[in-house]
């Protein structure tokens, strides 16, 4: 009997596809997006941006079903339901959809997509592994493994089910909205092959089509929500470790800072500051009084950040266990005794952070505790949720109110759900967030950015640290770094300065490490260490303005800051597989020594001239150069024809401190527009801000104040151009003659 293809729209933009029994849904979103399902997936837990698409696509229909979704891009749809996307009339995505009918296991679900022995699989967040995770084998189970080394680690603490496919010469992108535990066999046992399942899960997704790799991202940015607004200091120095055990520890990273002339903004207290390890109290022995300490080093324009663990010290005494154990907020087993693990504080217990009352008391703890201390950001750890005695129970139970939750099904989310508790507790002090997690997943980057756990001061970790930070920031995480020189075992002086130097544009710079290892502070080796680290710092603090426009249009349109090369040259075929260097926005790539001894190296630069940041050196792209650098050298280079906005001479981004913005030129022409507001405050989203139009032509460099919303303390704009300075009173409008 042969089926007949019926549809019909449930609303304008969700057709619903049926043949026999069976049922397709396709829903159009807005920017380029799909829903696809046959068994929706619940929301509940997560926040999606499920705008529909208003323009209606074309349909035809007939043995068939035909749709035309713009940019070259059609669906077709058969009898039995199968579809295959196709463009310029070529295919590229036809997955089968195999459900609990087909494997007769409840709530299991697979998709199967046929792809090239060549096809790119990226995203993936947080994995060991390179760019490309074609042929490798992963699983979305948030997993804290301290000692996890290379790529046989299917799993580590985040959980994004995001992929951006390269196929046929054609991007798109896939993104898998279940909390289960997910699994990807990308093409290991089978390369014509990929396969996604869980036995928990749904058939469930969301498609993204578009031009470029970049509009795809954005596109699933949007849907799982862009990245917070960060504040400007956030993209300076950050000097941690495990720990900075008493006041006198603190002081001292301070004053050391201070002598070597080094910037820094931020100093992390880790876990001994508190009483016993329990979150959000003061050990007073090793911190008499941290609100005098903060108010101290804030004088001096650094600030403390302090860490929270996500289990509680199971204590009757203590007020936060005693009020989630009083409310019936703690993960219970089935018998409804309440679990306990392990973790720092010894024998731990782990609220249910999701349900709404709880996470309302978290939020108010964490309030009274920046009030009474002076803390300017909060770090969030161990959330994966994990304990020393081994995994939580699959049946541990967390529901609340008529929501039944077993941790299965919220694991992945666990840490998310901490982050909300406080990504907004800055708000009561006019100020932005600074909150930063461990264990994450894709709708995260709204309530927390993230660091990626512990790594080992070992040269294959600097090495996979430019493709870690890469995955996660196509994956949304967008606002990502790694500890600097490395968090477990001893660094050397070699790692440590050529860590700093090929991370020194990743968004989020600290230096961090572990109890028991040596110290790995810039000044802990000798002055040659410190010289070179302060010159990267300085110019990292260079790169500021550049890095803050770029986190604007992170928060405002899903663009990333750091990226691979084939999303800003997504058709250049030597591009798809370079792991060893990072672009920074449009215009400026790193291509850095990461090897042991190492003294230069080969660096592909693409079509195009290209300007040696460091000799101004011109070099025609499109092929590899060789570039020999020895310690305390890196390769930078910047696309010719182009405007760097600068900063001069900083320690601390304390903007109403900074008087002088600077403009660097590169080549003969070039416009840029820069975003400027006060750095901190929530003020922006009351549109205090001022945006100036920059450019340079025919020897005339020319700049127009075309927003004018936020007092600015720019007094004087500096511009280099071909080795010359010139220097200028700020004005609303100015002209500068270059000859
Ligand atoms: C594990 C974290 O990943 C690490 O950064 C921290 O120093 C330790 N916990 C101690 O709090």
């Amino acid at each position: 009997m042969t089926k007949k293809l019926k549809n019909h729209f449930e609303t304008p933009s969700h057709l619903v596809i049926s043949s026999g029994k069976q049922k397709l849904h396709f829903v159009f979103l807005a920017a380029k997006c799909i829903h696809i399902y046959t068994k929706e997936c619940p929301k509940d837990l997560i926040e999606l941006d499920e705008a529909t698409e208003t323009k209606l696509i074309s349909i035809t229909c007939g043995e068939v079903m035909t749709l035309s979704l713009g940019d070259d891009i059609t669906c077709v749809i058969d009898k039995n339901l199968s579809f295959r996307f196709y463009r310029a009339g070529e295919p590229f995505f036809s997955p089968l959809m195999l459900d609990e009918t087909h494997s007769g296991k409840e709530g299991y679900s697979k998709i199967r997509i046929p792809v090239d022995e060549d096809a790119k699989i990226y995203g993936l967040g947080d994995k060991m592994a390179q760019l490309n995770k074609k042929g490798y084998v992963y699983r979305s189970w948030n997993t804290d493994d301290p000692n996890h080394q290379d790529e046989q680690f299917m799993s580590l603490y985040k959980s994004i089910n995001y992929l951006l496919l390269r196929d046929k010469g054609t991007y798109y992108g896939l993104y898998f909205p279940s909390t289960f535990r997910y699994e990807y066999d990308l093409g290991r046992y089978d390369s014509k092959h990929a396969d996604i399942y869980s036995e928990k899960g749904f058939l469930d997704f969301y498609f993204f089509y578009g031009a470029s790799p970049k509009e795809i991202t954005s596109s699933y940015s949007r849907l799982v929500g862009y990245p917070y607004f960060i504040r400007l200091k956030m993209l300076g120095n950050n000097q941690s470790r495990w720990s900075y055990e008493n006041e006198t520890m603190v002081r001292d990273v301070f004053k050391q800072h201070k002598k070597h002339r080094l910037p820094l903004d931020y100093i992390h207290m880790d876990i001994h500051y508190m009483d016993g390890y329990r979150d959000f109290t003061i050990d007073h022995s090793r911190f008499p009084d941290v609100k005098s300490l903060s108010e101290e080093l804030k004088k001096g324009d650094v600030e403390l950040v302090t860490i929270n663990d996500a289990g509680l010290k199971l204590d009757d005494q203590y007020e936060l266990c005693a009020t989630c154990t009083e409310k019936g907020w703690l993960g219970k087993h089935e018998d409804g005794s309440i679990y306990v693990g392990r973790v720092w504080p010894g024998d731990s217990v782990f609220p249910s952070y999701i349900n709404p009352e709880c996470r309302a008391f978290f939020h108010q703890k964490a309030v009274e505790f920046i009030k009474e201390n002076g803390i300017s950001g909060i770090w969030n750890d161990m959330n994966e949720p994990y304990s020393f005695t081994g995994e939580l129970p699959m049946n541990l139970d967390f529901s609340f109110g008529d929501r039944k939750l077993l941790h299965e099904e919220y694991h992945n989310i666990y840490g998310e759900s901490m982050d909300r508790c406080y990504y907004d507790v800055f708000e009561e002090f006019n100020r932005r967030s600074y909150c930063f997690t461990r264990a994450a997943q894709a709708t995260t980057p709204k309530y927390a950015f993230s660091w990626n756990g512990d790594n080992h001061s070992l040269w294959h970790h600097l090495v996979l640290s430019i493709p870690q930070i890469l995955s996660c920031s196509l994956s949304n995480l967008m606002f990502d770094g790694v500890d600097i020189g490395g968090f477990g075992s001893d660094t050397t002086k070699e790692l440590l300065l050529r860590w700093c130097e090929a991370n020194i544009l990743m968004p989020f710079f600290r230096n961090h490490s572990s109890l028991y290892t040596r110290n790995q502070e810039p000044y802990a080796f000798d002055q040659e260490c410190t010289d070179i680290y302060r010159e990267y710092l300085n110019l990292r603090y260079r790169f500021v303005p550049y890095l803050y426009d770029l986190a604007r249009k992170m928060a405002t349109k899903g663009e990333m800051i750091v990226r691979p090369l084939f999303y800003n040259y997504p058709n250049d075929e030597n591009v798809f597989e370079i792991n060893d260097e990072y672009m920074v926005g449009e215009d400026v790539l790193l291509a850095p020594i990461l090897g042991q001894g190492q003294v230069a190296r080969a660096i592909y630069l693409p079509k195009g001239i290209w300007i040696d940041y460091f000799t101004n050196e011109h070099i025609e792209g499109g092929k590899y150069i060789l570039k020999e650098m020895k310690l305390g050298e890196t390769g930078i280079f910047i696309r010719n024809n182009t405007i760097i906005p600068e900063f001069t001479n900083l320690l601390h981004l304390n903007k109403k401190k900074i008087p002088d913005i600077v403009f660097h030129l590169y080549g003969e022409e070039g416009n840029y527009e820069l975003y400027e507001d006060d750095g901190d405050s929530l003020n922006y989203q009351k549109g205090e801000y001022n945006l100036y139009r920059v450019s340079f032509k025919d020897g005339i460099f020319s700049l127009t104040l075309t927003r004018n919303r936020y007092h600015s303390p720019w007094k004087r704009v500096i511009i280099i151009h071909n080795g010359h300075v010139y220097e200028e009173k700020m004005k609303s409008k100015l002209e500068v003659n270059l000859q």
